[in-house]
């Protein structure tokens, strides 16, 4: 979908410096995994007769506690030309620029950008849903942190209501920024069925609540503070994605498209068992602990994180005992017409 992108936008609008953002960029391999691909596309639209004086201005966002300088130290190896040199005399010239903001603000001149991309972000919310704290510390989520069985409709719809204004305010802001003809690749986690309730992220954020709640039963955590913790995330399905799009009014949507990947990232197999219980509960706990850490360690304080980090990968191993879970990513491409 990104190769389409960016070709059709090469090929339409045939922009003499092409402008690309990357929302949500965090700085690890994937970052240059996808300038490198944009890159290499656009040297294979230069050799087949396309324009070779096109260059590329790259901006790479993300919030302003991403590590930067981790990200920019990484850039300046990637730039080094190969042993040949060979890299250095293609073209396209590229040039890559830091931009530290949330994109729930905007980002850019008016109809500045070609294409925006976000891999992995659009599923966080700008903020937790407002409302559930009924009064004088009642909370109304009690010990859940996201949507679970006993989550009530009231707070099913706060969660809801917090998407579809953060989703809402992104549509309009990257339309602004977009050119005619610019293009939006988005990929998200979201879940797979209409019923609000199921969905791996369900269940993924009840084995860390429960996790939480387990520490509450051993003096760890103090039981108000859990229950005035929720997570400002939400997994939407394809359908209310879709009517959000066609309620804006603003994008033509290409395409929109769901799969399904393990919950081990290392775990490729289609089959229905889990081969190493024990390996594939650390690897999940692995990766779920950065995406975590920072909003439970200003929440609970450092000192819970290695307590809380074993009983979540034990209750994961529990539960991969019973199911091999899947999540469910979201794949859309928006035209700005
Ligand atoms: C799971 S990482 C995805 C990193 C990379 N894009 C990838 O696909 O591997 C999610 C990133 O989204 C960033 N993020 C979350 N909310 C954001 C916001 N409002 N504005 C900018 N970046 C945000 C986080 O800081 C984090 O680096």
């Amino acid at each position: 979908m990104v190769e389409n992108a960016i070709k059709e936008v090469y090929t339409a609008l045939l922009p003499k410096i092409m402008t690309i953002a990357d929302l949500g960029c965090s700085a690890g391999p994937n970052t240059l995994l996808f300038i490198s691909s944009i890159i290499s596309i656009i040297v294979e639209q230069c050799k087949s007769g396309g324009d070779a004086s096109v260059e590329l201005q790259f901006f790479l966002n993300d919030l302003p506690g991403n590590d930067f300088n981790e990200l920019f130290r990484s850039i300046e190896k990637f730039k080094r030309p190969n042993t040949t040199g060979e890299m250095a005399h293609l073209p396209p010239l590229y040039y890559i620029m830091g931009l530290p903001e949330s994109y729930y603000n905007r980002l850019f001149p008016r109809e500045s950008v070609h294409l925006f991309h976000s891999s992995y972000c659009l599923h966080w919310r700008s903020q937790e849903p407002e409302g559930l704290e009924a009064w004088r510390k009642t909370y109304l989520n009690e010990d859940n942190i996201y949507i679970t069985k006993t989550t009530t409709p009231f707070v099913v719809k706060q969660f809801q209501k917090q998407f579809h204004k953060d989703f809402s305010l992104f549509l309009k802001l990257r339309h602004e920024e977009l050119v005619h003809g610019g293009q939006m690749v988005l990929i998200f986690l979201g879940r797979k069925n209409e019923d609000v309730y199921s969905g791996d992220l369900n269940q993924l954020f009840g084995l860390v609540a429960r996790s939480l709640q387990s520490l509450v039963l051993k003096g760890l955590v103090d039981k108000e503070k859990l229950q005035s913790f929720n997570l400002p995330v939400y997994g939407p399905s394809v359908g209310e994605v879709k009517e959000l799009v066609m309620q804006s009014h603003l994008f033509n949507m290409d395409l929109i498209k769901q799969f399904e990947m393990n919950w081990d990232p290392f775990d490729d197999s289609e089959s229905d068992d889990v081969e190493d219980t024990a390996r594939s509960s650390m690897n999940i706990a692995k990766f779920t602990r950065p995406a975590l850490k920072s909003l439970i360690v200003r929440h609970f304080g450092e000192t819970i994180i290695d307590a809380w980090f074993t009983e979540f990968m034990s209750l994961v191993a529990e539960h991969l005992e019973k199911e091999k879970t899947k999540f469910t990513t979201i794949v859309m491409s928006l035209k700005k017409e």
